[in-house]
């Protein structure tokens, strides 16, 4: 149980990093917080007109969550992988330091999926490509791709991903209420737009 607070600990710690909020700067590119949504994930970094920045936040952003659920489970166990998983999501969307204003969880969630079950990595992101190339809204995307996980896990015989994959599910529900709220307004702002 030492074991799993470590992984808990070390999860929300690496995820609370905000990549996008640091690249934006480091680059140049203004405060996120001033752009577009304020958020601090891919889909705003991309309204600052950087496609490498966003490119960069969305590999950052998954690669924290692919790399702990990796660590945790080589090092520990699957549990400690999952709970990994739950805290670097919980470390992405309410970090310490920015007074727990952080993300989404969209890009973390990808590669926390190509971690614990790639097949259903691959699924969910060629789901959020699909919806967003009829639809045009990354917010849209990410929540039709982030629902289809439970759709995919059980096809793709990754069953055991689908309390996790729940819970997960509906905290990125949640990060979206402003997004679900502008979408049904017509709105919100479609990939790409300033
Ligand atoms: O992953 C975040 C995306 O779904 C929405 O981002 O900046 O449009 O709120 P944003």
């Amino acid at each position: 149980s030492q074991t799993l607070i470590l992984w808990a600990i070390l999860g929300y710690i690496v995820g609370s990093i905000p990549f996008g909020l640091i690249l934006a700067r480091v680059m140049g590119l203004g405060n996120l917080r001033d752009i577009g949504s304020g958020n601090i994930g891919a889909t705003n970094v991309l309204r600052t007109g950087s496609k490498l920045a966003a490119a960069l936040t969305l590999l950052l952003d998954a690669g924290k969550g692919l790399v702990v659920v990796l660590l945790a489970r080589a090092l520990a166990a699957e549990d400690a992988a999952h709970l990994a998983a739950f805290m670097v999501m919980l470390g992405h969307c309410f970090p310490v330091w920015l007074k727990f204003r952080g993300g989404k969880g969209v890009a973390t969630f990808l590669g926390i999926l190509y971690a614990l079950a790639w097949p259903v990595g691959i699924a969910v992101c060629l789901t959020w490509l699909a919806t967003a190339a009829l639809f045009r809204y990354s917010s849209l995307a990410a929540l039709v791709a982030a629902a289809s996980t439970l759709v995919w896990a059980p096809l793709l015989g990754a069953s055991h991903i689908l309390l996790l994959g729940a819970c997960l599910v509906a905290l990125i529900f949640w990060r979206h209420a402003a997004n679900i709220h502008r979408l049904v307004a017509g709105t919100e702002s479609k990939i790409g737009a300033k």
